[in-house]
């Protein structure tokens, strides 16, 4: 494991989020009282590596397992809706505690990993507020869920929280599925089924699913359009983020060419998530 890192002005921070986008291990901090980010991206290899070196400049470093998998700061608990309390808090006797101080709502304990969606990230709480708007509505049916690009799982977590029917969640990465299972099993939703997927080379079975959440960056969802389309059940709901604003247009240009359109756009800070479906099943939102 290495990383590379390299200090900034602040005002470049959109274009490094851009040359970046898709990329789920880099790191940007403020540093310097906010004048200047500190850019730290964790790569697989020493070649990974140099090559951002080569074309960014910077340094690199060695890194251990240890360090790689050591928690980086803990997002604080997070509400969403009046349902959900999103934690770090791993220990029995402090969710106890949390649980007892927040009598009314789910917790979802998602301790800060390398794999992306603790829940700390506008594309993620998002996602899950637009979830609790879709499992409203959906109340009393046995709506089916895919969740493509799952890192730690917190959506498929959610989902079954709000007591979808079954659950399928998929990541390319080994790692965020390992996390994700652990997640799962910490969450008492261990009958998510979540596998090792690419999602460009997936094949949905063919009944589909009733809401399919995807966020997964902009340049991934123009290439999976098609078979997130097809993995929609008629009158399905499909949630989408991690699109950046300045690439939106293209992401729902591309969605309308395989019959998706979007009814409700959220944008936060530089990021767009959206709920939509199939052309022909979408009427406008409440
Ligand atoms: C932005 S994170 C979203 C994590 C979580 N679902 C959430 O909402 O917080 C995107 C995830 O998609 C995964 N991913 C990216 N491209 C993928 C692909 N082609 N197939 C499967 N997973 C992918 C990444 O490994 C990462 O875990």
């Amino acid at each position: 494991m290495f990383v590379w890192s390299k200090l900034s002005a602040a005002q470049w921070i959109d274009a490094w989020e851009e040359r970046f986008a898709g990329n789920p291990n880099l790191v940007i901090e403020y540093v310097k009282g906010g004048r200047s980010v500190r850019l730290t991206l964790f790569c697989e290899s020493e070649k990974a590596a140099l090559a951002i070196k080569e074309q960014f400049g910077g340094s690199i470093r060695k890194l251990n397992r240890e360090e790689w998998n050591k928690p980086v700061e803990a997002p604080r608990p997070l509400k969403v809706r009046d349902v959900f309390l999103l934690t770090a808090e791993t220990q029995t006797k402090a969710l106890t505690a949390l649980q007892k101080a927040n009598p009314t709502r789910q917790l979802i304990s998602i301790p800060p990993e390398m794999a992306f969606g603790t829940g700390d990230h506008a594309t993620t709480s998002t996602c899950l507020r637009l979830l609790v708007d879709i499992a409203r509505e959906r109340k009393g049916t046995r709506w089916t869920v895919a969740d493509l690009g799952t890192g730690t799982g917190v959506l498929a977590i959610a989902a079954h929280k709000l007591d979808s029917g079954p659950i399928y969640a998929c990541d390319f990465d080994p790692f965020a599925v390992k996390v994700a299972i652990q997640n799962t099993q910490r969450n008492a939703t261990p009958d998510i089924d979540v596998r090792e997927q690419d999602v460009l080379k997936w094949k949905p079975r063919k009944t589909g699913y009733d809401v399919v959440m995807a966020n997964l960056f902009s340049t991934v969802l123009i290439e999976a359009w098609p078979v997130i389309a097809k993995s929609l059940a008629p009158k399905g709901d499909l949630l989408v983020s991690g699109i950046l604003a300045s690439q939106a247009w293209d992401v729902f240009k591309a969605a309308a060419s395989h019959g998706l359109g979007f009814t409700k756009v959220i944008r936060k800070g530089k990021w767009i998530t959206a709920r939509g479906g199939h052309f022909n099943d979408l009427t406008p939102p409440a």
